[in-house]
């Protein structure tokens, strides 16, 4: 893949995005996940319903067998630990099985190109997870798809990470009774610039208008224009910030996040950057009782360990929900919908 091919498709419309329409039947099936643009309000509640009948109604919590016999793709050409486990065993308590391709042990190594990967795999699997380091690769993934395998955007450079705005939302919907049952208050903290999360994360928050934000960051770590207009477009209520100190008691939920170092070309803005927003005591001192701490991870330094132990530190409790919303959406876009009405 060359910086050209990825400016080129940035550029163009992307057919590969389709919407998720949930009036049409079977509406995830065979389609490509790979920004948080292809959801609206309706089609985010659809994942967060079948992701409750996962540990509810349906008493799946010890695993199901709705996708036996499927196999996953795995490809992870940047580092993770969550991502990579959550999805791999969101399909394996599914009752499919997974394999796991690395930069490290693939003929990346090689020189193979993206575009060859991706054209090899769809013969060998039912649906293909992909990390990149490079804005756009999930794009140009699609977009050389040929057949009805659907890839997932597990994060793509400092692009967007759509599937763990799924399950941040599915934390928010669990602890808070739904996304919709009364007024948030959501501060998203840290690196908005480069943090993929947070850009996924703020598009999904914006189909829900009682979902206030407030954007604190450093002044050079501020949320990408692009991502302010869609909020602006949407008549989102929120505020841009570089001061947490005057929105932390009226905050519901705080959103922490890590600052970027693979992501800088300068290595004295990022060290002047970090350590400028950092999570203490005193700062959940600050916050409502009913309010939540949470954090995408990995956490570096921006949440000291001594917060840990605060109940309302919700980053222990985000990976169980990434498992239900994992499982929800692998079974959605493999057209295995539960046998109950969403
Ligand atoms: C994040 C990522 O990789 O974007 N982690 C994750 O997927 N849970 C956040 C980060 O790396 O800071």
């Amino acid at each position: 893949m060359r910086a050209s091919v990825v400016d080129a498709l940035l550029s163009t419309a992307k057919p590969w995005r389709a919407k998720f329409d949930v009036g049409k039947p079977l509406p995830f099936l065979s389609k490509h996940v790979i920004s948080a643009e292809q959801f609206d309000r309706d089609s985010i509640q659809y994942v967060m319903r079948y992701a409750d009948l996962i540990d509810g109604g349906l008493k799946l919590s010890h695993g199901h067998s709705l996708l036996s016999g499927k196999v996953q793709a795995n490809v992870f050409l940047e580092p993770s630990t969550r991502t990579a486990t959550s999805f791999a065993v969101s399909m394996m308590r599914s009752g499919g099985s997974v394999f796991h391709i690395s930069a490290e042990t693939s003929s990346v190594q090689k020189g193979e190109t993206l575009e060859d990967t991706i054209r090899t795999l769809e013969s060998y699997a039912d649906v293909i997870v992909l990390r990149h380091p490079t804005l756009g690769a999930a794009d140009v993934a699609a977009s050389v798809a040929t057949g009805n395998v659907p890839i997932i955007n597990a994060g793509d450079g400092g692009g967007e990470h759509p599937t763990q705005a799924l399950l941040d939302l599915y934390s928010i919907h669990s602890r808070f009774g739904g996304l919709e049952s009364k007024r948030l208050h959501m501060t998203l903290l840290g690196d908005l610039k480069y943090g993929r999360t947070v850009h996924s994360l703020a598009q999904m928050l914006s189909h829900f208008p009682n979902i206030e934000l407030s954007l604190v960051s450093p002044p050079n770590l501020g949320m990408p224009k692009e991502y302010l207009q869609i909020l602006q477009n949407r008549n989102v209520k929120f505020s841009v910030q570089t001061n947490l100190e005057g929105v932390l008691s009226d905050t519901d939920i705080l959103y922490q996040t890590r600052v970027q170092k693979e992501r800088f070309t300068d290595a004295n803005e990022y060290a002047q950057s970090k350590g400028k927003f950092v999570v203490t005591p005193s700062t959940m001192a600050m916050m409502k009782k009913e309010s939540i701490l949470m954090h995408p991870f990995p956490r570096v330094d921006e949440i000291l360990e001594s917060v840990d132990s605060d109940a309302r530190a919700w980053y222990f409790k985000q990976p169980a929900m990434g498992i239900r919303a994992r499982m929800a959406l692998l079974g959605l876009v493999l057209g295995k919908e539960p046998p109950k009405r969403l």
